[in-house]
This record gives structure tokens, C-alpha cells and sequence, in this order.
């Protein structure tokens, strides 16, 4: 830039002469012929390497989910009123089929109540081809970048915040079913609600802007990105974090905290009851009396 100003500068001052203006022109068309050459063969390459992509995602498609979620991802109806062997795609967005894939969850290995994490199938290219593909049938929430979960840039107040919203909106949004430390929890009809423990930030993102299963979606009209940056510091945190208690009663909330007040609480009642029962006065008579 600095170099076409000094010489549009050095031009100039030679405006005098009849070939000035000439050269001022053929100088704009060598600049702008070169970088058009620099940018638009990358560009077509790009176009054709995103087709590629989405051929890739379709032939992966065929041989491992159209089984279940037909072949143009249109989803399989069953008899049962309302139960479908593969849910239709048209329009869940790449950052489902990341999330699902990336996961584990997908492909499942058999329909049931719900699929489980487990051993990733697809690698990074694979997954992306696939998402890639989900994404051309129709508009979609896209795959997070990673700038959007993120508090890398942040200042250490800044930081401290975001965790204390972030631990805030988790507590209204999520508790009820991922347990107030997001330890997981059951949920109705043999469902669960998974630990949140260990999950990558892109993966909450991600279940938050699609909803998996029996979980609602969050999208970024009701929780807004930076919210869910938020939830992802808090959930982040709380992991490094040592529990406050001397032991954590297994995280499992109400359930074991009451047995372990059950257990503790009534047991020392009784055993204060016992102790008062043989050091009572009447006792002490008895004995002496005896
Ligand atoms: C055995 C059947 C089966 C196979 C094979 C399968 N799926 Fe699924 N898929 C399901 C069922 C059932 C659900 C809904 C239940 C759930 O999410 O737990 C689902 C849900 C999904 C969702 C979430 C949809 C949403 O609304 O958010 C995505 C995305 C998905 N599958 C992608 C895939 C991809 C990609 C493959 C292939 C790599 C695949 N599935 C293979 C049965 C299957
Ligand atoms: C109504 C119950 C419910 C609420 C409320 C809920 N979730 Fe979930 N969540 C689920 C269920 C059920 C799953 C499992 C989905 C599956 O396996 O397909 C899940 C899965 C997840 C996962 C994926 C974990 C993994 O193992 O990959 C994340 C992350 C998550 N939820 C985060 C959140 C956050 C953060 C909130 C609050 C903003 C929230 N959820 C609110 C029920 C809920």
C-alpha cells in the first residue's frame, strides 16, 4: 500500500508529462489484474472443495445413518404414534451433527431410549463432511467457533464474572435436571440426564443450541452466546474447583444427603437417647440401691 502511494506520489509530481496518466492506468489494471488472479482461483477452489465435502458427507450418510434417518436424512416414520427409528435432519444444522457424531452418540448402534456416549466412530474430516452434508438439506445452527465459548481473552476480573453469571444461569436453567453440580441425574421413562463433567466446551455449546434428546434447546435469541460462554466457564471451573465439604456424599443431591442425614442424624439421636437412658439419675438410684 505504502509503495503504490509513493509511487502514485512520484507520478504525480511528474503529472507534467504526456504519459503520466498512461501510466497511472496501466499501473491500476497491473494491480488490480494480479489481485484478482491472487483471489479468485481460490475462491472457485474453495466452491469446489465444499462440494466435495458435502458428496463426501452424502456418500458416509448412505452407508451409516440413512438406515435409520432415510436416505435424504427425511427421517423414518414407524407404527408407534409418534416414535420414529431415526428422527428427521432436514434442518437440525451442522453443530447437531457435530455434536451427535463427535460425541459418540452417532451412528446408534441399535434404536432405543436414548443414545449413549460412546466410542467416537468418525474422524475430524468424516464428521465434518457429514455435518457439512445435514447442513446443505436445509438452515441450521452452525458449528461453534471457538472464539464464541472461549474466555482465553479475558481478563482474571473478567473471568471471575462470567463464572459467577455462568454458575448463576446454570442454576435456573440446568439444575433441575444435570444436579445443582452437574453431576447428572435420572430422568422419566429411563432417560438420564448426563454428568457434565469432562464435557468440551464446543460439545455444551453445541447441546445447548440443538437440544439433544429430551433436553430443550437454548437457542441464541434465550441464551444469548456470551450466556452460554458463561455456562461453559461456570461448568469449567467448578471441575477445578476441590469440593468445599470434606466428601461429597457422591454428588447425588437430596437423595443420598437425606439417607446420610437419615443414617448419621437419627443415628446419633439414638445413640445420645441410649447414653441419656443409662446416666439418668434413676439409673444411678438403682444402682446404688441395689
Ligand atoms: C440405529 C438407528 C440410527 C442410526 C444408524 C443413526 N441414528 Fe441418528 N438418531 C437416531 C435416533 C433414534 C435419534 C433420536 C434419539 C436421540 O437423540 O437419542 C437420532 C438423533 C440424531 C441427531 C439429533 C437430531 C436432533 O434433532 O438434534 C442427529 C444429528 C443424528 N441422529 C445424526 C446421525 C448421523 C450423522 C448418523 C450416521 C453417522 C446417525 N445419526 C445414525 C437413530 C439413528
Ligand atoms: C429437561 C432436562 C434438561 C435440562 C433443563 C437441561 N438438560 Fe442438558 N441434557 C438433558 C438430557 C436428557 C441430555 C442427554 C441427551 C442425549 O443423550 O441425547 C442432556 C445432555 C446435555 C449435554 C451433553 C453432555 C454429554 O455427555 O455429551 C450437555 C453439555 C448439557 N446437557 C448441558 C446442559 C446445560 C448447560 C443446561 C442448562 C442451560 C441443560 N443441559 C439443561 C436434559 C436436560
Amino acid at each position: 500500500m505504502q509503495l503504490i502511494n509513493r509511487t502514485a506520489g512520484r507520478l504525480s509530481r511528474h503529472r507534467r508529462g504526456p504519459l503520466a496518466g498512461l501510466a497511472v492506468l496501466l499501473l491500476g489494471l497491473l494491480i488490480s489484474g494480479s489481485l484478482y488472479t491472487a483471489f479468485s482461483p481460490a475462491q472457485a477452489q474453495n466452491q469446489a472443495s465444499e462440494t466435495d465435502q458435502i458428496a463426501q458427507g452424502k456418500e458416509l450418510f448412505l452407508a451409516s445413518c440413512a438406515f435409520c434417518h432415510g436416505k435424504n436424512g427425511e427421517g423414518i416414520p414407524t407404527v408407534r404414534e409418534g416414535y420414529q427409528i431415526g428422527p428427521s435432519l432436514v434442518g437440525v444444522g451442522a453443530a447437531a451433527v457435530d455434536f451427535q457424531v463427535g460425541t459418540g452418540r452417532m451412528p446408534m448402534a441399535s434404536p432405543g431410549a436414548q443414545a449413549p456416549r460412546k466410542k467416537v466412530v468418525f474422524n475430524d474430516e468424516e464428521t465434518a463432511a457429514l455435518a457439512a452434508y445435514v447442513a446443505s438439506l436445509a438452515p441450521g445452527p452452525a458449528i461453534p467457533n471457538e472464539s464464541d465459548y472461549s474466555i482465553e481473552g479475558l481478563s482474571e476480573e473478567e473471568r471471575e464474572e462470567a463464572i459467577s453469571r455462568g454458575g448463576q444461569i446454570f442454576l435456573t436453567n440446568c439444575t433441575a435436571c444435570h444436579n445443582f453440580n452437574g453431576a447428572g441425574g435420572a430422568m422419566p421413562r429411563g432417560g438420564y440426564a448426563p454428568s457434565l463433567h469432562g464435557v468440551e466446551g464446543k460439545y455444551i455449546f453445541e447441546a445447548l443450541l440443538t437440544g439433544p434428546q429430551a433436553m430443550p434447546n437454548f437457542s441464541n435469541g434465550n441464551l444469548t452466546p456470551e450466556d452460554k460462554r458463561d455456562v461453559i466457564a461456570y461448568l469449567d471451573s467448578i471441575q477445578e474447583t476441590p469440593e468445599y465439604a470434606g466428601f461429597t456424599l457422591g454428588g447425588l443431591g437430596p437423595v443420598s444427603e437425606g439417607l446420610f442425614a437419615w443414617l448419621v442424624g437419627i443415628g446419633s439421636l439414638v445413640g445420645a437417647a441410649v447414653w441419656i437412658a443409662s446416666h439418668t439419675t434413676r439409673t444411678k438410684k438403682s444402682k446404688v440401691n441395689a
